[in-house]
C-alpha cells in the first residue's frame, strides 16, 4: 500500500509539477529516519514538535545562552524556530542544535507574506491581478531573497477565502472566491518550493498553507471569532484553495484559530486528517498558529495536558509556542493517554521535512552570509516588483477620462498617505525596510516633466481620534518593544485642509491620497465602520468643494464602502499597498505609462448593513433584482438596494471592450463528455489594454440549491486598439461538480446557464448546457 501510495505521488508530482519525492529517495529516507528515531530519547522525539518565535534576542547580534530557548535548544527540546532572519544568529542557533547528541538541525520559519526585504503588492492586490505567473513570480522572488537570509519555511501562502471585509486579514488572502483562490494558492506553492517541488535546493523553500481552516469565515468578521458555516458551504466555498494547495506539494499546513463545527481547528480531526490526509493525500506536517494549541484551554476544551493529547490525535504535529506538546506529553504517555506511535508519527513528519529540506545533508545551507550580501534587496528585485506592481492596482472610476494625466500638468498631491513611505508596505512586512519604500508623491515627482509642477499638502488626520492615530500608525514596529509612537494631531485639522485646498485651487488636478494605515488591516484590525477614516473624509468634502478634477488614490487592505466617493470623485484607482515600489508604480499608472489591468476579487459593499455580501449568494425563494428598489416580501432592504458599488471581477482601464457571440460547441453533454465555449472580446478603443475574460456557470436544477453564478475559468488576454480575439474554454465535468448534501462531490445531470463577461455583474443572456 505504501509503495502504490508513493507511485501514485510521484506520478502526480509529473502530472502537477508538484513537490515530492521519488521512491527510492523515499525508501532512503524512511531507513534514516527510522535509524535516527531508534536512537532518541522520548525527550527528544517530543522536542521536535516544539516550534518557538521569535527569541528574547531578536533585535541583537549575539545569542543569549540565558534565555528560555536557547537553553531548552541545548536539551534538544526545540524542532525548529521562526522570526528571527539573521544569517549570524541563525548559524549560532544551528550549531546549538547541532551539538545535541543527535546533531538534528532547527527549520528556520518566518512570515514572507508578500515579500521579504523586498516587498510586493498585498496578496489581496496579488490577486487582483488575475494573473497566475506574476503571482507565482512574486512568490518566487520571495523565496530567493528568504532563502538568500537564512529562512527554509515560510507561512504562506495564506488562503483564506473571506466574504466580509471587517475581517481584516481580508488583506492576506485572494478574496471571495473558491475557485479563484485555488489557482492562486497553487501559483504560491509553486513560486516558493519551485515547479520541481525540490526542497534541497537552496532557493526553494517550504511553504505553509494557512489559516486552515476556515479562518477567514469568522463570525461578523472579528478576528478570532467562530466559524458557523455548515460543512457543505465550507467544501463549496471556502475549502478548495487549501485542498489546491495540497494538489501543488505544499510541504506544510497551519491551523487556525478559529472554531469549525463546535470544534477550534487546532484539535478538529475532521479538517486535520479525515480531509487533509485521508481525502486530499497530504503528507507533510501541520503546525498549530502561535500558541492556538495552549488557547484551546481558553476554549473551554480541557487543561494543557488534555488539550495536547486531543490536538496531537486529531492530527496537529507541531506546536507553536503553546508550550503544551514539551511540557505534557511525556506525562500523558506515561498515564497511558496517548500512544508512543502518535507521538512517533508527529516527530517523524518534522524530521522527514527537515530531510527533504536537505538539512540533514547540509545544515547550514541557507546560511550564507556572502549570498546574504548579494542577493538581499537588489535594484533587480526592486525592478520586479514594480512590474508587479502595474498588474495590481484597480482603476474602479474615470468619468471624462481624467486619467491619463498629462506629465505637464499641475498637481496637488494631497492627504495622509501621499508622502507616507510605510503605510505603502501593507501589513505583514517586519523585515521590509519602510523607509525605502517610494511615496506617491516621489513617484509623481519622478514620473512629471518638472518637479515644479507638484504641490504638496499633508491635507488631513488620519482620524479624528488621536489615541486611535496613535495606535494605527507606525507600522509594525508596535511589535518592538523600543519603538515609541510619534506623537499625532501636532498641527490642526484646519490648518491642514486649508492648505491642501489652496493647493488644490492652484493646480489642474487633484490627487487625494487617503485610505487604511498597515495597523487597520491584517492580524487583529477588524474594523466594524469600513469607510475612509472620518478626518479625510472632511478632506474630501473640502476638495470636492474646489471644483477641481479629483484622482482619489485609495491605500487600503480591504474593500471598503465608497458609496459617496463613486459619486463624487472623478477618477478612483485603488491601490491597496504595492510595495516597495508603491510611488513609481502608481505614477506609471496615472501617466498611463502602464495602463491598469486588475479586477477586483472581493465585492465593494453600498453599506455596511450589507454585509456580508458576495457575487456567488444564493439565491432565495423570493429573490429581488439588485439595482430595483423596496418591494415588499422579497429578499431585500427597506432603505438599501442589493448591488454593491462595484461587484466582484469589476476594473477599468483606459480603453473598453465589447463580448459578443458566446456559443457553445455543442449544447448538450454527456457526464464524462467536453464542450467548448467561445466568445469574441474586441477592444473598442484607442488604445491598447489587457482585459481579464471571465467564464460564470449558474447550475439551473440541483438537489441542494446553487450560487446565482460561479466563476469556473478566467483569461487574461492582451487586445490591441481594435483589434479583437476569440476566447474558449473548455467545460467538463469537474467543472460543473458540487458538494450535495451528503458532502459528496457530484455532477447532477440537468441544465447549467454558461455566462462570459468583464466581470460577475455584466454576464449578459446565458447560454444553456444541458448535462444528459
Ligand atoms: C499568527 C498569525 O495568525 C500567523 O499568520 C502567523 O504566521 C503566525 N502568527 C506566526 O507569526
Amino acid at each position: 500500500m505504501a509503495m502504490k501510495n508513493c507511485l501514485f505521488k510521484w506520478a502526480a508530482a509529473l502530472v502537477f509539477g508538484a513537490a515530492a519525492i521519488s521512491c527510492s529517495q523515499k525508501s532512503r529516507m524512511d531507513s534514516f529516519i527510522d535509524d535516527l528515531m531508534a536512537d532518541m530519547t522520548i525527550e527528544e522525539k517530543i522536542g521536535q514538535l516544539n516550534l518557538r518565535g521569535y527569541w528574547g534576542f531578536r533585535n541583537s547580534d549575539k545569542i543569549n545562552m540565558e534565555d528560555e530557548n536557547t537553553v531548552m535548544l541545548q536539551k534538544g527540546l526545540i524542532g525548529g524556530t521562526y522570526g528571527i532572519g539573521n544569517v549570524q544568529l541563525m548559524r549560532g542557533l544551528q550549531d546549538l542544535a547541532l551539538k545535541g547528541p543527535h546533531q538534528i538541525p532547527l527549520i528556520f520559519g518566518m512570515d514572507v507574506i508578500h515579500g521579504y526585504q523586498t516587498t510586493f503588492p498585498i496578496p489581496l492586490a496579488l490577486s487582483t491581478s488575475w494573473n497566475m505567473d506574476l503571482i507565482e513570480r512574486s512568490a518566487r522572488e520571495a523565496a530567493k531573497e528568504a532563502t538568500a537570509s537564512g529562512i527554509n519555511w515560510v507561512f504562506s501562502p495564506m488562503v483564506d477565502i473571506a466574504r466580509d471585509p471587517r475581517w481584516g486579514r481580508i488583506a492576506e488572502g485572494a478574496g471571495e472566491d473558491a475557485y479563484l483562490g485555488g489557482e492562486v494558492a497553487k501559483a504560491m506553492v509553486y513560486g516558493y518550493q519551485g515547479r520541481d517541488g525540490d526542497l534541497t535546493r537552496n532557493d526553494n523553500v517550504m511553504a505553509c498553507v494557512k489559516h486552515y481552516g476556515m479562518y477567514g469565515g469568522a463570525e461578523a468578521g472579528r478576528d478570532y471569532a467562530p466559524v458557523f458555516i455548515s460543512r457543505q458551504e465550507a467544501l463549496n466555498a471556502y475549502l478548495r484553495p487549501y485542498q489546491a494547495a495540497a494538489e501543488a506539494g505544499a510541504g506544510s499546513y497551519m491551523s487556525s484559530f478559529n472554531e469549525f463545527e463546535g470544534v477550534p481547528a487546532t484539535a478538529n480531526r475532521y479538517l486535520l486528517t479525515d480531509l487533509l490526509r485521508d481525502d486530499w493525500g497530504f503528507d507533510g506536517f501541520v503546525v498549530s498558529d502561535d500558541k492556538s494549541l495552549r488557547e484551546l484551554t481558553v476554549h473551554g476544551l480541557g487543561d494543557l495536558q488534555e488539550v495536547s493529547v486531543m490536538a496531537l490525535q486529531a492530527g496537529l504535529d507541531m506546536d507553536m509556542n503553546g508550550q503544551g506538546f514539551v511540557s505534557t506529553l511525556k506525562k500523558s504517555l506515561d498515564e497511558g493517554r496517548v500512544r508512543k506511535a502518535d507521538i512517533e508519527k508527529a516527530c517523524r513528519r518534522i524530521l522527514e521535512a527537515k530531510y527533504k529540506l536537505g538539512l540533514f545533508e547540509d545544515p547550514y545551507k541557507y546560511l550564507d552570509m556572502d549570498r546574504y550580501e548579494q542577493e538581499v534587496f537588489t535594484d533587480e528585485r526592486k525592478a520586479i516588483s514594480r512590474e508587479i506592481a502595474h498588474e495590481c492596482a484597480v482603476l474602479l472610476k474615470n468619468e471624462g477620462e481624467v486619467l491619463p494625466l498629462k506629465k505637464s500638468a499641475r498637481i496637488a498631491v494631497v492627504g495622509p498617505f501621499a508622502d507616507n513611505a510605510e503605510d505603502m508596505q501593507g501589513t505583514w512586512t517586519m523585515s521590509a525596510h519602510a523607509q525605502d519604500c517610494v511615496t506617491i508623491l516621489q513617484g509623481i515627482k519622478d514620473a512629471v516633466n518638472h518637479p515644479s509642477q507638484v504641490s504638496f499638502s499633508e491635507g488631513s488626520w488620519l482620524m479624528y481620534d488621536a489615541d486611535l492615530e496613535q495606535k494605527m500608525r507606525g507600522g509594525m514596529g508596535f511589535l518592538r518593544s523600543n519603538v515609541t509612537p510619534d506623537p499625532v494631531h501636532t498641527v490642526s485639522q484646519q490648518r491642514l485642509i486649508a492648505d491642501a485646498v489652496a493647493k488644490a485651487r492652484n493646480a489642474d488636478v487633484v490627487i487625494a491620497c487617503v485610505g487604511e494605515t498597515n495597523n487597520m488591516n491584517g492580524e487583529g484590525s477588524s474594523r466594524a465602520n469600513i469607510v475612509i477614516p472620518d478626518a479625510q473624509e472632511e478632506l474630501l468634502h473640502a476638495l470636492k468643494a474646489t471644483g477641481k478634477p479629483i484622482v482619489l488614490v485609495l491605500t487600503t487592505g480591504r474593500p471598503l464602502v465608497m458609496e459617496w466617493e463613486d459619486e463624487n470623485m472623478d477618477a478612483i484607482l485603488n491601490t491597496w499597498s504595492l510595495g516597495i515600489e508603491s510611488g513609481h508604480a502608481i505614477a506609471d499608472l496615472l501617466f498611463g505609462d502602464v495602463a491598469p489591468s486588475a479586477k477586483l476579487t472581493t465585492t465593494f459593499p453600498r453599506h455596511i448593513g450589507q454585509l456580508p455580501v458576495y457575487y456567488n449568494h444564493k439565491n432565495t425563494g423570493r429573490p429581488h433584482p439588485d439595482y430595483d428598489p423596496y418591494k415588499k416580501f422579497t429578499s431585500c432592504y427597506i432603505d438599501v438596494i442589493n448591488a454593491p458599488v462595484y461587484p466582484f471581477g469589476y476594473g477599468l482601464t483606459y480603453t473598453t471592450f465589447r463580448y459578443s457571440d458566446l456559443t457553445l460547441s455543442s449544447r448538450e453533454m454527456p457526464v464524462d463528455g467536453k464542450v467548448t465555449a467561445s466568445v469574441t472580446v474586441t477592444n473598442t478603443g484607442k488604445r491598447d489594454g489587457k482585459e481579464i475574460v471571465q467564464l460564470y456557470i449558474h447550475d439551473v436544477y440541483s438537489t441542494s440549491t446553487r450560487p446565482v453564478k460561479e466563476l469556473k475559468a478566467f483569461r487574461k488576454i492582451d487586445l490591441k486598439a481594435g483589434e479583437s480575439k476569440t476566447v474558449s474554454f473548455e467545460i467538463a465535468a469537474e467543472d460543473l461538480k458540487y458538494y450535495n448534501h451528503d458532502c459528496e462531490y457530484v455532477l447532477e445531470k440537468g441544465d447549467f446557464e454558461i455566462m462570459v463577461g468583464p466581470n460577475s455583474r455584466d454576464t449578459g443572456d446565458p447560454v444553456v448546457l444541458s448535462v444528459l
